[in-house]
């Protein structure tokens, strides 16, 4: 039986009832319903899919999808842009339509800028913190209220190994994977009462990331003071993506742990040398966590 639950996010509902009658006209799948921001590549994608396939009905959000409903492969996308509340409030609307539970959230939705910390401004900081961070808690912040009344619901952040330790000329993006850790514990001890598990997953390198998102600071030309050190960390940075794990096996790791009742708080996905380096950083004195880092990315050693 269809459980019923309140939509806090409905603004507007005679188009939310026409949404539903399309939607109902639609929905073939019987199943639980999860929301996957950021889903129209890499990780985010690539989980989506996985989740499709393991029986999940899936509504995928990011902001190239176009505003025509795309399901030929029964998945569910609609436009979301996460730093942008009318958006958001679009696609809770429309995700309603098709599914009035939300049994999980998957946040992948990221923007990365590489530049010095002295170059980048903070309008292009606030940028990738809009996006990873600040996208996070408002999308969070919708299905909450929904999850609570449904007495359950499972919450995925999306980290990074960059959550955990910094790397040079990534600090934008370090810092608001960062406050997503920091964020994340928070969250975990305020709504476990309610039946709500919270999971990070913290990724190490993986393939398949588009460029869309992957920008770089303006202000980092050829006379930056930085220019070489940061040529030599971002050539590493690309190289180790490009050369990273397998992005499909990521997101069946992902829809397998969604499957299980009990969600663990982190979940690592990473090569052995990425989890020896926050084990490392975890137990060394700073000083030689920054040797080795400074080593590995800023050396120019050959990859
Ligand atoms: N790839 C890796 O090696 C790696 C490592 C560690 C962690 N991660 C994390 O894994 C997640 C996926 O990263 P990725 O590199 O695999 O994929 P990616 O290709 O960079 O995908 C990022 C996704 O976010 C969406 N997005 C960006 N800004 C958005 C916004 N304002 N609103 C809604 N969606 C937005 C993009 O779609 P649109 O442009 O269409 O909006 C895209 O679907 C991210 O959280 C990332 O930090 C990745």
């Amino acid at each position: 039986m269809e459980q019923k639950a309140e939509m806090p996010w409905r603004e507007n509902a005679s188009r939310g009832s026409r949404l539903r009658e399309r939607g109902r006209g639609m929905r073939a799948e019987s199943g639980r319903t999860v929301w996957v921001t950021g889903a129209s590549s890499g990780l985010g994608m690539y989980t989506a899919q996985a989740l499709r396939e393991a029986g999940w009905i899936v509504i995928a959000g990011a902001r190239s999808f176009s505003e025509e409903l795309r399901d030929a492969d029964g998945m569910h996308r609609f436009p979301l842009d996460v730093t942008d509340e009318d958006s958001i409030a679009r696609f809770c609307e429309r995700a309603g339509a098709f599914s009035p539970r939300v049994d999980a959230l998957v946040q992948c939705a990221a923007i990365l800028t590489l530049g010095s910390c002295e170059e980048t401004t903070a309008a292009e900081f606030r940028r990738v913190m809009e996006t990873n961070f600040l996208g996070m808690v408002r999308m969070n912040q919708r299905v909450l209220p929904l999850m609570r009344k449904q007495g359950s619901g499972k919450i995925v952040l999306f980290s990074s190994i960059n959550g955990l330790l910094g790397i040079p000329f990534q600090n934008a993006y370090t810092a608001s994977k960062h406050a997503i850790e920091g964020y994340a514990e928070g969250l975990q001890m305020e709504v476990r009462p309610f039946g709500i598990q919270v999971c990070l997953v913290e990724p190490g390198d993986h393939r398949g990331g588009s460029q869309r998102t992957r920008l770089r600071a303006e202000a980092m030309g050829a006379d930056s003071p930085y220019a070489g050190s940061y040529k030599k960390a971002t050539d590493r940075i690309h190289h180790d993506e490009s050369h990273g794990s397998d992005p499909g096996k990521l997101g069946q790791k992902v829809a397998r742990m969604l499957g299980r009742s009990r969600l663990p708080f982190r979940k690592r996905i990473a090569s052995p040398d990425q989890h020896l380096a926050v084990l490392l950083h975890g137990i060394l004195p700073p000083r030689f966590n920054e040797m080795i880092l400074s080593g590995y990315y800023l050396s120019g050693r050959s990859q």
